[in-house]
């Protein structure tokens, strides 16, 4: 039974019955006890950048609070702000919206998620994601009634979109497809073939698309991020996630977007006038500035995050029993290891907490049947800290675990 069903009135909706606490909440606490006894953690399991949010960005909220700009705004976002962002899509991406019709400013890139599944998933339909995945859309999909169909991408296939498996995973019940690209948390990219081979397996059927951009801004050496958008005529079903906290690291702005065609944005519009109502309207000019004026300073965040990934690169690979698959983008490393030479994901994790003050997430975090011999680490994190935490993570893989651990 859930640990939500009984309050002193009554029980908590039933909706969230499956709804369970997230796996990497034990291992976020602990780390956070040892940062409050005064321990110096290492903490790779936190997905957001380590570097201030551009100053023009935070000027221009000075500005607009300056202004007396403290009101409701337009559901939408404002439409400065959606004119940016429709100019950043079609500048960056290649794709174009209507800023007055085709794109939603949400409360960060969850909202946008949230408010795609609300607007057209419901109970009787499936919702196939590949994971690994960020655990979000399963807890959302239910949140909605609606029935996750995860598809298991292969280790050894470098976690790449298993394009045959989700075609046999689709049922006249599919409503939608997610994918996540770049990912979290295998950073992989999908490949423009791969994007034209599910434009293909979708064409004959009604369902849509979300295609989760949040890291578009964040690939490395030859790699290139390609909306689903731009390719052939997916444009129709897509929903494109996007937002701010991860190139321009404004997490805690909590501000993102939802891009799609009229009549997909129409009823998350919906959605949105009954919940939220509107995003913040004094963040909005901020945002506005850092996608028209912080690309130098977001362009030299990527390069540093490029510098850790070949620092990381560096020591993980070769290590015995240990594969990496290939980040060519986000800021992710996904290992996975041998069950011959470490214990379960969950297990590990805590160990490395408590013996060598390194904080990573579990792999069932984001695939609780195919993560139970892999970590997720993040190198959102100054590159001392991740070379010296990625060593110490490789002399516990490579150190006899203690007995009876392995499983
Ligand atoms: C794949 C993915 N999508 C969406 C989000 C949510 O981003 P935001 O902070 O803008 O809500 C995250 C955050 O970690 C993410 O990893």
């Amino acid at each position: 039974m859930s640990t939500l069903a009984a309050t002193r009135f009554g029980r908590a909706a039933a909706r969230l019955d499956e709804i369970k606490p997230s796996p990497i909440r034990m291992i976020f606490d602990k780390a956070a006890a040892l940062d409050a006894a005064g321990e110096k953690v290492y903490h790779f399991e936190i997905g957001r950048p380590d570097f201030d949010t551009p100053n023009v960005a935070k000027g221009a909220v000075a500005a607009s609070l300056g202004r007396g700009e403290v009101h409701y705004g337009p559901n939408a976002g404002t439409a400065d702000l959606r004119a940016a962002i429709a100019d950043y899509l079609m500048s960056r991406r290649g794709t174009s919206y209507d800023p007055a019709s085709e794109v939603l400013v949400t409360i960060g890139a969850n909202e946008a998620v949230f408010l795609a599944l609300m607007a057209f998933c419901g109970p009787g339909d499936e919702v196939i994601v590949p994971v690994p995945a960020w655990a979000h859309y399963q807890s959302c999909i239910r949140l909605t009634g609606a029935t996750p169909v995860p598809v298991p991408l292969k280790a050894d296939a470098d976690f790449s979109l298993d394009l045959d498996a989700i075609e046999a995973a689709i049922t006249d019940r599919t409503r939608m497809v997610i994918i996540c690209t770049p990912n979290n948390p295998t950073g992989g990219v999908a490949s423009q073939a791969e994007i034209e081979r599910l434009s293909q397996i979708l064409e004959p059927t009604d369902s849509l698309l979300m295609s989760d951009e949040i890291y578009a801004d964040l690939v490395y050496e030859d790699a290139a991020h390609i909306s689903p958008a731009a390719v052939n005529n997916l444009r129709e079903r897509t929903l494109v996630i996007g937002g701010f906290a991860k190139a321009f690291a404004m997490d805690g702005w909590r501000l993102g977007w939802l891009a799609g065609p009229h009549e997909l944005i129409t009823p998350a519009l919906r959605v949105r006038q009954y919940t939220t109502v509107c995003p913040p309207t004094f963040l909005q000019p901020g945002a506005a500035a850092a996608l028209r004026h912080a690309r130098a300073e977001a362009e030299a965040m990527r390069r540093e995050f490029e510098d850790r990934r070949r620092a990381g690169l560096e020591i993980l690979t070769g290590v015995p029993g240990v594969s990496v698959s290939k980040p060519d983008g986000a800021f992710y490393f996904y290992l996975t290891y041998s069950p011959l030479i470490a214990e379960p994901a969950e297990q590990l994790a805590m160990r490395l907490l408590e013996e060598q003050k390194v904080a990573v997430v579990p792999g069932t975090a984001f695939d609780p049947d195919g993560g139970k011999h892999s970590i997720r680490i993040s190198y959102a994190c100054h590159i001392d800290d991740l070379t010296e935490g990625l060593r110490r993570i490789v002399q516990t893989l490579t150190t006899t675990p203690p007995e009876g651990a392995l499983q």
